[in-house]
């Protein structure tokens, strides 16, 4: 491109949105949503006036290459230039996960990073989009700066933009529009550094190299395919193929790029019949998420970030020690366990990766993660998928047992917190709305009364104070505590699209020895009965039985 191709800076009208106001983790629409004149950018405009002035400062962008990522970013790269942007960093193919984006955002120094992604929903023509900003630590912006971007959203009436011509954005190269700079740059390199300075690779190398261990990531034709060929089959000596559905795709192949025992059952199957792997994994469309099995043996996210916890001494980059961890509300209190025999603090935080941040930035927490098959650490300020399998696998490397036996050792020593979730997907708002209201009416008067057979010793709607900056964030769910050490939880989704979806939690401490291999929801069957009875589940939103079960 050259520079007389350029024209100057111009403004735009716009009519102003009354639908922008991002969620737990950004603004996830319809890609037929997004294709409105001025949809994107009223969005991005409002971004930008939110952080500015953003002249001279450095910005990551990419996304996870679903439907529309290519198109988004080369309008955002116009405008970031037209709004005075000195530098961009554009991840090849328009790629970069969201772990990854943290990564590069840190290690560059950047101002903050613009994500594209619907993270686990579908993509394509008629699916999802998304897109959030990631501040200078990395990480997601914290409500009082998306409360702000909201705000602009409403009364926008110009954007920023520049003509000039869509940047290649598949050779690594630089390019100069105006004032700024386009580094077009390797999505996986920094990254996969970044995994290879943390865990033990040499352990890690000889499971594959010398003990013939047999493991299979799927990747769900989603962002991950390039970073898990990157670190597992060329850094860690995995063979080829170890990867599968590695290439992503603008709609992840037709799938549902969510890493759960019903939308990865290509993987879950090859843990499964007569010659089953050892160790299994998947991640979800942006790269945060993780899924881990073993060998006919399904890991729950809420044990996953105990174990990692109880075990982070194995790995380097926890070697000497962890200063606390954190779950969000409704994840299981199994880690809380491990953190009280470690002497060290745990954090109980609403749902979203992004009430993590201040604890991480802090130093207060080390280890973090939320039921949702989402687990991280201090070395980015975003979930992260690969590292949560890597950080597995360090574990299986060093203790030289197999995933189960991990598991079950974890149990035997602590006890286990069976745990489920179960799913209402797009049921009508109204009745969501109407029930959980009607359940925050009845909360004073619950503790004491008795329900399949079971006493509610407590009832409150969660509430969360943070302890770096003392904000507060109220309604975050309605919590059950039972007399058998059980908890119910309800609560709305924040980043579903279509009507209301209902997530009711249960979870319930077992730590006899011979109850502790129980179905899960035979094992919680009681506490679900409870549910039903205290809320009228079914007759809310007039389902016979959840969606979806995890
Ligand atoms: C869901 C998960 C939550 C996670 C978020 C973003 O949000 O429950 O833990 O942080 O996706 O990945 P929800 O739809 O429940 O608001
Ligand atoms: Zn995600």
């Amino acid at each position: 491109m050259t520079t007389e191709q350029v024209k100057q800076p111009k403004q735009v009208k716009t009519q102003a949105f009354s639908d922008q106001k991002p969620g737990t983790s950004g603004l996830r629409k319809k890609v037929t949503q997004f294709q409105q004149t001025g949809y994107l950018e009223n969005f991005v405009q409002a971004v930008f006036n939110t952080i500015a002035p953003c002249t001279g400062k450095k910005l990551v962008l990419g996304g996870d290459g679903r439907f529309y990522n290519r198109e988004a970013i080369q309008v955002i790269i116009r405008m970031a230039v037209a709004n005075g942007f000195a530098h961009i960093l554009v991840g090849k193919g328009g790629i970069l996960s969201t772990p990854a984006a943290s990564c590069i955002i840190r290690k560059n120094q950047a101002c903050g990073g613009v994500i594209l992604s619907a993270s686990h929903n579908p993509g394509g023509p008629d699916e999802d989009f998304g897109i959030k900003f990631n501040g200078e630590n990395g990480g997601p912006a914290p409500e009082k700066l998306t409360d702000a971007i909201f705000e602009q959203t409403l009364s926008l009436e110009h954007y920023q933009t520049i003509e000039a011509d869509d940047v290649d954005l598949d050779q690594l190269a630089t390019v100069q529009i105006a004032q700024c700079q386009i580094d077009i740059i390797d999505p996986v390199s920094d990254y996969a550094d970044l995994m290879e300075s943390m865990f033990d690779f040499d352990s890690m190398k000889a499971l594959f190299t010398q003990d013939n261990f047999r493991m299979c990531f799927d990747a769900m034709h989603a962002v991950n395919g390039p970073y898990a060929k990157e670190i597992l089959e060329n850094r860690l000596g995995a063979p080829d193929g170890t990867v599968i559905n590695g290439v992503p795709l603008t709609d992840f192949g037709g799938g549902h790029p969510d890493p759960n025992l019903v939308h990865a059952h290509e993987l879950v199957d090859l843990l499964h019949g007569d010659d089953p792997l050892d160790f299994g994994a998947a991640s979800d469309g942006d790269g945060d998420r993780n899924m881990v099995l073993g060998k006919a043996f399904y890991i729950n996210p809420c044990d996953s970030l105990a174990i990692l916890t109880a075990n982070a001494n194995c790995v380097p980059a926890y070697a000497e020690g962890i200063s606390g961890v954190a779950r969000s509300m409704p994840t299981s209190r199994a880690v809380d366990r491990v953190a009280t025999a470690m002497n060290i603090p745990c954090y109980e935080t609403p749902t979203g990766w992004k009430f993590f941040g201040n604890l991480l930035d802090a130093g207060k927490i080390t280890l973090c993660g939320e039921e949702s098959f989402g687990t991280g650490s201090d070395h980015v300020r975003e979930k992260d998928g690969l590292w949560a399998v890597l950080f597995w696998l360090n574990l299986i490397a060093v203790k030289k047992q197999p995933v189960s036996e991990i598991v079950r050792n974890h149990w035997a020593q602590y006890g286990r917190d069976y745990f489920t979730r179960h799913d209402y997907e797009a049921v009508d708002s109204g009745n969501a709305q109407e029930m959980i209201a009607q359940l925050k009416e009845k909360i004073p008067s619950l503790p004491g009364q008795v329900f399949a057979g079971i006493n509610i010793e407590s009832a409150d709607d969660f509430q969360y104070i943070d302890p770096v900056d003392n904000s507060k964030t109220t309604a975050q769910g309605v919590r059950l505590y039972l007399s058998n050490g059980g908890r119910i939880v309800f609560r709305l989704s924040g980043t579903g699209t279509q009507g209301a979806t209902l997530r009711v939690y249960l979870d319930c401490y077992q730590n006899d020895p011979d109850l502790l291999e129980q179905d899960t929801q035979q094992a919680l069957s009681e506490l679900i009965q409870v549910a039903e009875e205290v809320v009228g589940i079914k007759q809310f939103t007039g389902r016979e039985k959840p969606d979806v079960i995890t």
